[in-house]
């Protein structure tokens, strides 16, 4: 049972600083700056090859999988997107050889994800699986993976092992990028923010008091809005799915970019937007967006790090501890589940077990 805890998603939230240590245990190559995962069963020469990366999962998977693509363009330059799963093998996709395909899915149960593996499979492509249960049937059907080390998760809502999927990337795109061009500087660089952020992640924990304020506000809206850009972008998408799993309030996300060519017609003071707003090369576009939204007399949650000037915009911000950028999205992702989790509490839904959803779905 869920122990001391109200519900198996906040003792699983709160296990996050442990289970990430777990994945991230024994796969640091400090010296030479890269990851060293013994699973994959790939040589250089194999790993070179790779042209382009395709990853697959459903719900939080496939989120989080949009986060894995961007760490594997950033660090590794090699072209990569993640597609919904449950979509891939109706659209007879072109299998590449020098493609490789990554299946991600906590459970390694899911129907739409095994299915996506054995079609891969049957026309000779390469995959690999990020998996939490040990011999699940996605562990099995695949090339050799990623282990994620999360124990056992009960809540339908995915938390420690979405993080651990993230770092699974994070470790997988340094080892194609070091391989490759990228430096051993940045390969140290990134195996030390790695290193600092179980106690990141605990340090946004502890900030759990704010964030269940701030959700009881949020309860209270019909409709809400999730935005952000580039790698805030799937931070957004998963903000949005945790938020109408267990609130079921209507949370839609957007493109940051993307506001002015549509959904702004729905800013009002009723409809809230969660903004991602890291510090980084978008931030003053970012800003500028928060201007639009205020204008419109939308109230604002804002997402950021202390170091960001908002300048005027009316907010309610939320600072997140900083990482090397390209692994700022699972911080930033983290603030998210408690709000999610805090709405949905106040609402007094069954957290754990969401109305019409399983944890994981077994049949097509
Ligand atoms: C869905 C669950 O049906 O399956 C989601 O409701 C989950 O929360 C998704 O993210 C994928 O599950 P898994 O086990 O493949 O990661």
């Amino acid at each position: 049972d869920a122990g001391e805890h109200d519900s198996f998603m906040r003792k699983e939230m709160l296990e996050q600083p442990s289970a990430a240590e777990r994945v991230l245990r024994g796969r640091l190559d400090e010296r030479f700056g890269t990851g060293h995962l013994g699973g994959l069963d790939m040589d250089a020469r194999e790993t070179r090859a790779i042209k382009r990366v395709k990853i697959l999962g459903c719900g939080s998977a496939y989120y989080v999988g949009q986060m894995g693509a961007s760490l594997v363009e950033e660090l590794a330059r090699i072209p990569a997107d993640a597609e919904a799963a449950s979509e891939f093998r109706y659209r007879n996709p072109v299998i590449e050889p020098d493609t490789l395909y990554v299946a991600v899915s906590q459970s390694g149960e899911t129907i739409d994800t095994l299915l996506a593996v054995q079609e891969i499979r049957r026309k000779g492509g390469r995959v690999i699986g990020l998996v939490n249960v040990v011999g699940s049937a996605i562990a099995r059907e695949c090339d050799g993976g990623i282990y994620l080390h999360a124990g056992p998760e009960v809540a339908v809502a995915s938390t420690k092992a979405l993080t651990n999927m993230f770092l699974g990337f994070a470790l997988l795109a340094l080892q194609l990028g070091r391989v490759r061009d990228l430096s051993i500087a940045d390969g140290k660089r990134l195996i030390a923010g790695l290193s600092r952020l179980p106690e990141q992640i605990q340090e946004i924990l502890d900030g759990e008091e704010a964030l269940a304020a701030l959700a009881t506000d949020l309860a209270g809206a019909e409709s809400l809005f999730f935005v952000g850009r580039v790698r805030g972008f799937p931070v957004a998408r998963e903000g949005a799915q945790k938020f109408k799993e267990i609130s079921y309030r209507h949370a839609e996300a957007y493109q940051t970019s993307e506001l002015k060519h549509g959904p702004l017609a729905l800013i009002s003071p009723e409809v809230p937007t969660i903004a991602i707003v890291p510090a980084d090369e978008l931030t003053d576009r970012n800003v500028a967006a928060l201007h639009e939204i205020a204008a419109r007399g939308g109230p604002l949650v804002v997402l950021t790090h202390a170091d960001v000037d908002l300048g005027e915009v009316p907010c309610r911000r939320i600072d997140v501890p900083r990482s090397e950028r390209e692994l700022d999205p699972i911080l930033l992702t983290i603030p998210l589940q408690l709000l999610a989790f805090h709405a949905a509490q106040v609402l007094g839904h069954d957290i754990d077990k969401p109305r019409n959803l399983a944890k994981s779905v077994t049949v097509e």
